[in-house]
This record gives C-alpha cells, structure tokens and sequence, in this order.
C-alpha cells in the first residue's frame, strides 16, 4: 500500500503503541486484498461485544488495548452485549458472565466509544448518508449501511472495525469501490408471497438469496418494501451468504441514481416451493417457551405495530436502549406492558446465554436469529411469523 508521511509515523509508532497495533491490522488487510491507498472513514460500528461471542481472548484484546492507550478517533457504536445491563439479574444472567461483560462494555467507554449496545446505529444516530466511506461489523448494519443508505462499507471483523475507530483510516477496495457495487444478480420473487406489513417473507427471501447467491449483488424485483422489511431482508441475505450489498429498482437510492447499475443477464424467480424449502428447513419446533422478537434490534414502527397486536404469549422485544428512552414511544410503551410485553435493551437472543437462564426453546421470526440460535446455544427455534408466534 502506498502510505502518507503521517501513515507511515503511525504504522512505525510515533503515534503511540495502539495506533501501531491498529495500523498493523488495516495494512496486513490492505495487503491482503491489494488496496493501493488508506481512505478516511465517517463512522464506526463494532461487533463481537458480547462476552459470549469474543470469550476472554476478546476481552483481554480489548483490556490491553485501553492499556496502550487506545481511543477512538470517529464516531463510534458498539453492537449488543449478553445482556441488559440495567437489568440483568431480574431476567436471570449469571453473576459471571454479568462481570466480565461489564469490563468489555468499560473498556469501549474508556476508548470513548458510544456504548449503544445496538445492531441498529442507523436508528440512533449513527447514519452515514449516500456515498460516504465508513468501517462496519455487523453484517446486517452493513448491509442496511450499503444498500439502504447507499453508504459504503466492507463487512469489516471485530478487529478491523476496532482498528479503523482508532486510526479513522480504512484500506481502499470491496465496496468502497465502484466496480464492486453492481447488481450481479436479478431476483424475481412472486408478489403474492410478500403481501402486507409483515417481515417474515422478506427474511425467508434473504436468507434463500444468501444461500443460493452467496458473496452476490442481488437486484431484488417486482417488491417495493418498507423500510423494516428491508431489514429483515438484508439481515437474511447476510446471514446465509456473506452479502453485503443488494439493490432495489426505483427503491435504494443508487438504484435510483443510476438505474443501469441494476442490469444482469442473470435471473432467477423466488416462488412458494424456495419459500417453504427455507421456511422448514430453520423451523426446528413447534414449542416455544418464550417469543423473542427484535432480530434486527426493533425500531419504531414495528414497536407501534405489536402495541396493536393481539399478544397472549410471554414476549421479549430487543429494542435500543435509546429507543427505550424516547420519550415519544411512552404511550406505546404503556400499551405493550399492558399486553405484558418485555421491552430488553442491551442485547438479543443470539447473544444472550438463553440455555444458562433455563430456556430450551424460543419463538423468532427472523431467519439471521433462526440460524445463529441452535448454533451458538443449546436451544430450539420455532420460526414463523410474528402473527403466528404471538397467538
Ligand atoms: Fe442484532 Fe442480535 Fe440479530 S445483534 S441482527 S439482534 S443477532
């Protein structure tokens, strides 16, 4: 990579130790995928938070980290941790992992990271707009990053995005390029599965793109979905194939500046037989001890829909922490306690030890949740939709 003076002062430690460690990180992968040159990057989002996830090889990288003096030099939001860190002993978390997550999440404040404990920092303030430059690790934010916001980011790892926070220097290849934004391939979905407000086929969509056309572009046809199935959707295509970017014709908004980005000869159709494949292929159970809904964290919109919804299962929601402190939302907020809807901030039900607080079994209705939930815990997973899980 060719470095300027002031990157090569950092590379070699004239910055201090952290900034060495973090210029190590960024021109080995520069290196790696054959970047000419550093770009400046906009924001940061962080993922592997959670103590389940990073174990203690994450939590001591990150302690030693804030010992070489580490500190964030963008905007900075970290993604959910194994727990409400409000209210963890109520919801049963053991004192243990308790502890050790507490450290992780310290050691970003004292980075100066904004600790949101959220996979949906366009929600809350962390927005990049169209066309600029920012290193994310969530793969369902960076999807929603590229493709709905038309910002530009690779699906950074852990300690990429940590190491881009510190420097605010990204290598300069993937998605930030404009070769590697084109539509790759055109998905024709029948119209006549995605009737309505719902997520749930939008995810089952995803997840069957991600599987089919993994690494693709897709160009996602005949739909014209809001922006909470655009969620679901993106969520499921990151999950089962790694895709960062799709694209919707007069939807996302450089298929809107440029329609010719969209074009491909290659075309596939999406009709019930792929639907049900995907459908009963994540459904493991018809039981479920609890509804966890909230796969990617809930915004708005959809907390305004299940406060109309007729709810007689136990419910947990993941929401934002700063979602959860909108004074706007307290009507709506009121009505879902009444339908005993828990409202649990700070993480999710991947994250979270579900089996070590005596769960076996758990309702989701989003495919990225219905995948990573049997993976990373002994736990069962009933998917289907929202309607059907809360009934
Ligand atoms: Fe977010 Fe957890 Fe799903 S981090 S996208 S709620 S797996």
């Amino acid at each position: 990579m060719n470095l300027t003076k002031v990157q090569e002062k950092m590379l070699s430690g004239e910055k201090g130790e952290a900034v060495q460690k973090a210029m190590e990180i960024l021109v080995g992968l520069g290196d790696i995928y054959e970047a000419e040159k550093f770009i400046p990057v906009k924001s940061a989002h962080l993922s592997g938070i959670s103590i389940k996830t990073a174990g203690n090889a994450g939590l001591n990288f990150i302690e030693e980290m804030v010992e070489m003096g580490a500190g964030v030099s963008v905007p900075t939001t970290i993604n959910p941790a194994a727990l409400d860190l409000q209210n963890w002993e109520e919801l049963g978390v053991p004192e243990e992992i308790s502890k050790k997550q507490i450290r992780i999440i310290e050691a970003y404040r004292k980075m100066g990271a904004d600790p949101v404990c959220s996979c949906v920092p366009y929600l809350i303030g962390n927005e990049p707009s169209l066309g600029q430059h920012v290193a994310w690790s969530e793969s369902s934010a960076v999807v929603y990053a590229n493709s709905v916001l038309g910002a530009r980011t690779n699906r950074e790892g852990a300690p990429s995005a940590l190491a881009s926070a510190v420097t605010g220097l990204t290598p300069d290849y993937g998605y930030h390029l404009d070769e590697n934004r084109l539509g790759s391939v055109k998905i024709r979905p029948d119209p006549g599965l995605f009737k309505g407000e719902g997520t749930f086929s939008y995810s089952v969509l995803g997840y069957w793109v991600g599987d089919n056309f993994p690494g693709s572009v897709p160009v996602i046809e005949n739909l014209h979905p809001n922006l909470e199935q655009q969620r679901a959707l993106g969520a499921g295509m990151a999950t089962s194939g790694a895709i960062a970017l799709y694209h919707i014709p007069r939807v996302t908004p450089e298929a809107k500046e440029n329609p010719e980005i969209c074009e491909t000869n290659n075309e596939v159709s999406f009709e019930t037989e792929e639907f049900n494949e995907i459908r009963s292929e994540l459904d493991q159970t018809s039981e479920a001890d609890i509804i966890c809904l909230g796969c990617p964290h809930a915004s708005r919109e959809e907390l305004r829909r299940l406060s109309q919804m007729n709810v007689e299962k136990e419910v947990w929601v993941h929401i934002p922490r700063k979602l959860r402190e909108d004074s706007d939302m307290k009507e709506i907020y009121q009505r879902l306690k009444e339908k005993n809807v828990k409202l649990v901030c700070d993480t999710c039900m991947v994250v979270s030890p579900l089996s070590e607080m005596g769960y076996s079994s758990i309702g989701i209705n989003s495919a990225k949740a219905a995948y990573y939930v049997p993976l990373l815990g002994d736990v069962k997973v009933h998917f289907a939709p929202i309607e059907e899980l809360i009934r």
